[in-house]
């Protein structure tokens, strides 16, 4: 199964770059940068990588991503990242990136996506990954502060497909930024958001509902509501699922309790990711390894998680067509394997 697991092809949709530094090259970039970090050491660093919930969380990340200044820094990092899909054979992935995270400190917008849409490109030509960019608003600032990070963008529009919403989800509800996400359909984006990670059911009713959105990031909380269980169901709403992510917040104490398995069967379109794999453990791979050994999931559940995932992208027909085909050759070729 380990080997099915690796060998199978994967798409992530839930990835934010910045959760994608190792502590290696934060350490590179803070010697080259002049920056200095609270751990002398690498080790010292993993050490720190213990969270009690997702604001001890982002505490840890948003530091980290101190180091990050110049457009090769974000070159850097993102190649860093495909190289690692590459090795999981992710064939297709959708990234986040916080603008405000470098904004605020003097990085100029333009900075932060030449750095990661110039990684992309090459990740397409060399790699044969094929991508996509969503930029997030932080949910902890104001909405005003939203709206001028949209208008940062507007030069970019051809290199963004969504914008999505993450960050601190208790006290910071969807309704809070109602008006720069239909300010952003209006400008032809997909919008996404983080609602039912640690917050409640209704947040993820709310990010349906007032901010149009096209997938839910997390959603695991909507167990708490059958009724929204059923309507995620019927309208195949995507759940960008990640699994390590919630053990280490604590969302759910062992991976044995996860409830993907369970909405997977309810007919839910849950999908693998790894959100912040340099702070929680791992990659894809490392993810799907996770939830087969403590859920056994069938082999054909597993592919069916790809094939969630095929279906929640944001990618044409046309694209989608070549990646079921990858995929069904791949089950062709290893569904029977002993
Ligand atoms: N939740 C909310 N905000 C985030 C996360 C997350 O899992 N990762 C990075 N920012
Ligand atoms: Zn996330």
């Amino acid at each position: 199964m380990e080997v099915f697991i690796r060998r199978l092809p994967k798409v992530e949709l839930h990835l934010h770059i910045e959760g994608s530094l190792e502590p290696e090259l934060m350490f590179e970039m803070a010697e080259r940068n002049g920056i200095s970090l609270p751990y002398s050491t690498i080790e010292e660093a993993r050490n720190a990588y213990q969270f009690e919930d997702l604001q001890s969380f982002l505490n840890i990340y948003y530091q980290g991503a101190n180091v990050l200044v110049t457009e090769r820094d974000f070159f850097d990092l993102t190649w860093a990242y495909l190289l690692r899909c590459k090795a999981d054979n992710v064939i297709h992935t959708e990234i986040f990136f916080d603008p405000q995270t470098h904004t605020a400190r003097g990085i100029a917008f333009d900075t932060v996506i030449n750095g990661i849409f110039h990684a992309l490109r090459q990740g397409e030509k060399e790699l044969g990954i094929t991508s996509k960019l969503i930029m997030c608003f932080l949910r902890h600032l104001s909405e005003e502060e939203a709206l001028e990070t949209l208008a940062q963008a507007e030069p970019h529009l051809n290199r963004i497909v969504a914008v999505g919403l993450d960050s601190s989800e208790i006290g910071h509800p969807p309704a809070k930024f109602q008006r720069v996400f239909t300010k952003a359909l209006a400008m032809g984006l997909k919008t996404v958001a983080h609602a039912g990670e640690e917050g409640p059911a209704s947040n993820i009713w709310d990010a349906m509902n007032l901010l149009n959105v096209s997938r839910i990031d997390h959603g695991v909380q909507c167990t708490e509501d059958p009724v929204l269980v059923a309507d995620l169901a019927k309208s195949r709403m995507p759940l960008t699922v990640c699994p390590l992510s919630n053990i280490k917040l604590r969302v759910f104490d062992s991976m044995s309790d996860h409830n993907i398995l369970t909405l997977l069967d309810q007919g839910l379109c849950v999908t693998i990711n790894s959100d912040d794999p340099a702070f929680f453990g791992g990659y894809m791979t490392d993810n799907f390894l996770a939830v087969n050994n403590a859920l056994h999931p069938s082999r054909s559940q597993l592919v069916q998680l790809t094939r969630n995932a095929i279906e929640a992208s944001f990618i044409s027909d046309e694209e989608a067509n070549t990646l079921n085909a990858a995929l069904d050759e791949f089950w062709a070729n290893h569904g029977n394997d002993a």
